[in-house]
């Protein structure tokens, strides 16, 4: 698995089959709105994909942009919260929505570096963000791009300790256009097609360069290691 053969195949794929999102913008259209996608990674941090749907659109409905947001009542967003969990996210997204408009001018900066600065922006966020709103090229690496990239390159170390090698590998086929893209379809990949227990491999645009399915059994990996 190499660079020139992965995001290739895999941005076609995702050309036809992304997931429409309400945080998105169409594939190959003009780039989402940096408040939807800083929102949205916000609350994809621990919850899945089909929970925050709801919670997003009452959310944007309700504080369209950082500067509604900023003006908010706390108590307002912790209750807009409430059934997420995890609420320290919430208190961070307040913080953070008054740092945008207060220090920032209203705009969320669009370097990794800076929004690592954030609150509640950690490596994954920061480099989805900058990736999915700005067109950074970023490593993006979240449990899904974890999975498909360990059966990719058949890394056999156990994770924890396979992180290492592979963020290498994922940044290894990061392309240099379209980087968002490209992060958004690995993870649509190891949601849909990619699965941890039962892969579809013959629906994959890239079984060709997996080793994992050469090597005749995806779904032993990634190796946990023994509790
Ligand atoms: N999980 C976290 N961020 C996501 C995104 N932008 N698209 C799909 N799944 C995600």
């Amino acid at each position: 698995a190499k660079a020139p053969s992965i995001a290739a195949p895999l941005l076609a794929w995702y050309d036809g089959h992304a997931r429409s999102l309400p945080w998105r913008a169409p594939p190959g259209a003009a780039m989402p709105d940096p408040y939807r996608v800083w929102l949205s990674e916000v609350m994809l941090q621990q919850t899945q994909v089909a929970t925050v749907k709801p919670y997003f659109e009452r959310w944007v409905a309700r504080w369209p942009d950082f500067a509604s947001l900023a003006a908010a009542d706390s108590a307002d967003v912790m209750a807009a919260w409430a059934g997420l969990g995890y609420y320290a996210r919430a208190r961070n997204l307040l913080a953070c929505a008054r740092m945008v408009a207060d220090r920032h001018g209203g705009t969320l900066p669009d370097t990794e570096a800076e929004l690592r600065e954030l609150p509640g922006l950690g490596t994954y966020t920061a480099a989805a963000i900058a990736a999915i709103a700005f067109g950074r090229r970023a490593v993006v690496v979240d449990a899904n791009v974890e999975r498909v990239v360990a059966r990719l390159f058949a890394i056999e170390t156990p994770l924890p300790a396979a992180r290492i090698a592979i963020r290498d590998a994922a940044e290894s086929i990061t392309p240099q256009r379209r980087a968002g893209d490209f992060a958004q379809a690995m993870m649509d990949l190891g949601s849909t097609i990619c699965t941890a227990r039962a892969p579809r491999c013959l629906l994959c645009p890239l079984r060709g360069d997996c080793a994992a399915f050469a090597a005749g059994d995806p779904a032993r990996l990634p190796v946990k290691a023994a509790k």
